[in-house]
């Protein structure tokens, strides 16, 4: 690039706009046009094309789909951390897992994990908890954040609110040069499942599960978007199953069969027939 243009225009921002939300549902606010040049502006110059609109030219030739996975993972928000939002996880040890079924197996599915600090936190309160066998699958549209999710090492400054004891339990001290870091044991690791899905994709293929968690992610949705997402979670929740988002979202607005059980806590319900 000659002249630095660090901004797209607002024209070629709405072609990014259209593209991030047919792509991942995610809504690019007007306001998110200086977010969105910061964040792509070093792909711009890797590539070495002149400009964001050349760029946009570039990622949506389809002989560059991998640049386009990168600009798409640039859009997303992956923050997260262990026992995030820990009411969910109190809920879980104290009335969900005292009462499930012993004869049949216990299944959960963190939907949109990001780095992984959500399914392990599920997968480390399962271990002491849950009296039957239980599996805990966790996926994301984002395929840099799963191979972080599954290396499981984290920086011990973002792991604040996992308990001492678990801390003890399930994860090593880094050493050398990762000091500073602990890692998930293999022994845990090895009871998770990653594996990458895009929400606006068909869910019938997932089977069902008796938890799913989709927290901090139908944040960045329309209506229209959280309505499919909404009808495709109702079938892979099993009866009585239990569906948790994230404190700052609602199901308001929208039509499900859920029953709002505590803030952010909804529960599939029997249908009951007409008679
Ligand atoms: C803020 S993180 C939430 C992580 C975790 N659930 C939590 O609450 O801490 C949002 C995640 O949603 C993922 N995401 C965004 N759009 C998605 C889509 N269409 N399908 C699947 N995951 C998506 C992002 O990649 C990101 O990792």
């Amino acid at each position: 690039m000659s002249t630095l243009e660090t901004l797209p225009s607002e024209e070629i921002f709405t072609l990014f706009q259209r593209l991030v939300y047919d792509k991942l549902g995610i809504h690019l606010a007007k306001q998110k046009r200086m977010m969105l040049g910061h964040r792509l502006l070093k792909r711009v110059k890797h590539i070495q094309v002149d400009n964001f609109s050349a760029y946009f030219r570039f990622i949506t030739n389809p002989d560059n789909s991998h640049e386009l996975e990168v600009a798409l993972e640039l859009m997303t928000t992956n923050e997260t951390f262990f026992f995030r939002e820990e009411k969910h996880f109190d809920y879980m040890s104290n009335i969900i897992l005292p009462r499930i079924n012993a004869n049949q197996d216990y299944k959960v599915w963190s939907a949109a994990c990001s780095t992984g600090e959500e399914p392990y936190s599920i997968a480390m309160l399962l271990n002491e908890h849950c009296s039957t066998p239980w599996s805990v699958v966790a996926s994301d549209v984002n395929k840099s954040v799963l191979a972080h999710a599954r290396k499981g090492i984290y920086i011990n400054d973002r792991t604040k609110l996992l308990p001492k004891e678990y801390r003890q339990t399930y994860c090593v001290k880094g050493t050398d040069e990762f000091e500073g870091y602990m890692r998930v044991k293999p022994e845990l690791r090895k009871q998770l499942h990653f594996f990458s899905f895009n929400l606006l994709d068909n869910m019938s293929a997932l089977g069902k599960f008796d938890l799913i968690f989709i927290r901090n992610v139908m944040i960045y949705f329309d209506d229209k978007t959280r309505q499919n997402i909404i009808n495709g979670l109702q079938q892979c929740l099993n009866e009585e199953g239990y569906l948790f988002i994230g404190h700052s979202e609602t199901l308001h607005g929208l039509e499900h069969s859920f029953e709002l059980i505590k803030p952010a806590i909804y529960q599939k319900t029997h249908v009951k027939e007409n008679q």
